[in-house]
């Protein structure tokens, strides 16, 4: 596949439409489906076909977040004030894109699978050839809610008829406009003010733009394309999550043909920009996500979350574990049922067991904390135990303190340690105590009430009360 754009070539993205069918207060193409938003995944793809400058993303609905959305690519916008159809949206990006291209593709913010190579063959079917526009059409079992594509004699078509307004045999047509066009720019502009709102929903159809050039004389060119499934448009959020499995499943598919091993792969979800080294195993319901790089040989348990993370090579992420902004190093182990919050790193031989949580908090090389502890704001040096039900106590009711513990000390079980506060390097903190004050390297501290023991109390309460054995 070549890399360079095409600069004859202008695209329109049409995303103005609220999309009523998905019963959001969200407009439809901010939804997101295999990881990004709808819009993204079309700008993406026209960026690598058509120079950024050139291609144009029709906002209306919620226009600032779209904008917002996409901005970063370099595309340029043109606003649809109201509604009026996809026609119309054509109408309103004229301004920003006549005269910049000799061909014009539009396509629609809600048809997110569409691959490049496909859009480049229709661009070029349509260069080749001497027809006013070129169309993809596809053929669906069922074709419920897509525009059916009327032939005349000769098998050329001749109009694209909407679902509402299309007869009971025109309905039962299975081939099927996918909204994707390439105008010649000249005759798109020459004719787009002939389309009316003559029709069922009162707007301003694009699908007419075939009837209008075939009466002005011009033939429109049809490209079949056999794959359907790449020109499903999104309407309902039941197609969104049939996308979004398809989606997920190119990317699960490509990690897999690249070396890592997904067990149950249709439960996993790994997001676009992860990235996953070589003989790693991602266990079943795994959801690897946002800027997340795994390294190899490492193991992401079942149902384990990780979100912009970095886990370094040869690391055990436990069953059920969540990691997110967060790092850990080569050989680590954390979980089953650990939590990493934002700002925690783990370095490389340390461990993390069961039931900790961290937050912005770092465990050097080689230290442990396996059970039920919580370590926030933290630093934490190399070759430390930290006991089983360890609290580090970080927050006053007003502000957040740190807790640092120095390399070799060792920390009892069930220990408080009340921020701010420092435990020396090598120092031990006796089981139940609460640290409220800086302990020495190399000391033992303890923050607890001395044992009593009275002998024979037991016994002497059970003769008094006649109760027990
Ligand atoms: C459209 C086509 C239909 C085709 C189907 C393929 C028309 C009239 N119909 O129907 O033939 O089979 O797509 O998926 O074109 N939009 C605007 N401004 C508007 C109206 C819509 O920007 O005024 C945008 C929407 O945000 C959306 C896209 O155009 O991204 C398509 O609109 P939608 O309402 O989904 O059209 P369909 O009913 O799917
Ligand atoms: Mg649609």
């Amino acid at each position: 596949m070549r890399d360079s754009t095409d600069a004859t070539v202008a695209i329109i993205v049409l995303a103005a439409g609220l999309g009523t069918r998905m019963k959001s207060k969200k407009a439809k193409v901010l939804h997101r489906a295999g990881g990004r938003t709808l819009i993204e995944h079309v700008v993406r793809m026209c960026c690598r076909v058509a120079p950024p400058e050139n291609v144009v993303v029709v906002v209306g609905h919620q226009a600032e977040q779209v904008q917002q959305a996409v901005r970063s690519y370099g595309v340029r916008f043109a606003l649809q004030k109201e509604q009026l159809g996809t026609g119309h949206a054509v109408m309103a990006a004229r301004e920003a894109v006549e005269g910049r291209a000799d061909y014009v593709a539009v396509l629609y913010g809600d048809g997110p699978l569409l691959e490049e190579a496909t859009l480049r063959a229709l661009i070029e079917k349509e260069q080749g050839s001497t027809a006013a526009a070129t169309i993809i059409t596809t053929v669906l079992e069922d074709p419920t809610g897509y525009g059916r594509v009327i032939t005349g004699s000769g098998g050329r078509i001749e109009r694209v008829v909407e679902q509402k307004a299309a007869t009971p045999e025109q309905l039962a047509i299975k081939v099927v406009n996918s909204g994707i066009y390439c105008f010649r720019a000249e005759q798109l502009w020459k004719h787009i003010a002939e389309l009316t709102t003559d029709n069922p929903a009162g707007e301003y159809y694009l699908t007419d733009m075939v009837e209008v050039l075939r009466r002005a004389g011009h033939d429109v060119e049809t490209m079949m394309v056999e794959d359907s499934s790449q020109l499903l448009g999104i309407n309902t959020r039941v197609e969104l999550a049939v996308v979004d499995r398809i989606l997920r499943q190119r990317k699960v598919r490509e990690a897999m043909l690249a070396g890592v091993t997904v067990e149950k792969p249709e439960t996993v979800t790994i997001d676009p920009d992860v990235e996953i080294g070589r003989d790693t195993i991602v266990g079943p319901f795994a959801q690897i996500l946002g800027r997340t790089k795994i390294g190899e040989d490492c193991v992401v348990g079942a149902g384990s979350l990780i979100r912009d993370s970095e886990i370094g090579p040869g690391a055990e992420v436990g069953p059920l574990t969540v990691i997110e902004e967060a790092s850990i190093g080569a050989g680590v182990r954390v979980g089953p049922y650990a939590r990493l919050r934002a700002g925690s790193r783990v370095a490389a031989g340390a461990a993390v067991g069961n039931f900790v949580e961290m937050k912005k908090a770092e465990l050097g090389e080689g230290s442990k904390a396996l059970h039920l502890a919580y370590l926030g704001d933290a630093f934490i040096g190399p070759g430390v135990n930290v006991g089983a039900g360890t609290i580090t106590c970080n927050y006053d009711g007003v502000t957040k303190h740190r807790t640092e513990i120095g390399g070799g000390a060792f920390i009892g079980s069930n220990s408080t340690l009340v921020a701010p506060v420092k435990i020396g390097d090598g120092a031990y903190v006796g089981a139940g105590s609460v640290i409220t004050k800086d302990v020495p390297p190399d000391a033992l501290a303890l923050g607890r009430s001395r044992q009593e023991v009275k002998e024979g109390w037991a016994a002497r309460r059970r003769r008094k009360t006649g109760r027990g054995g």
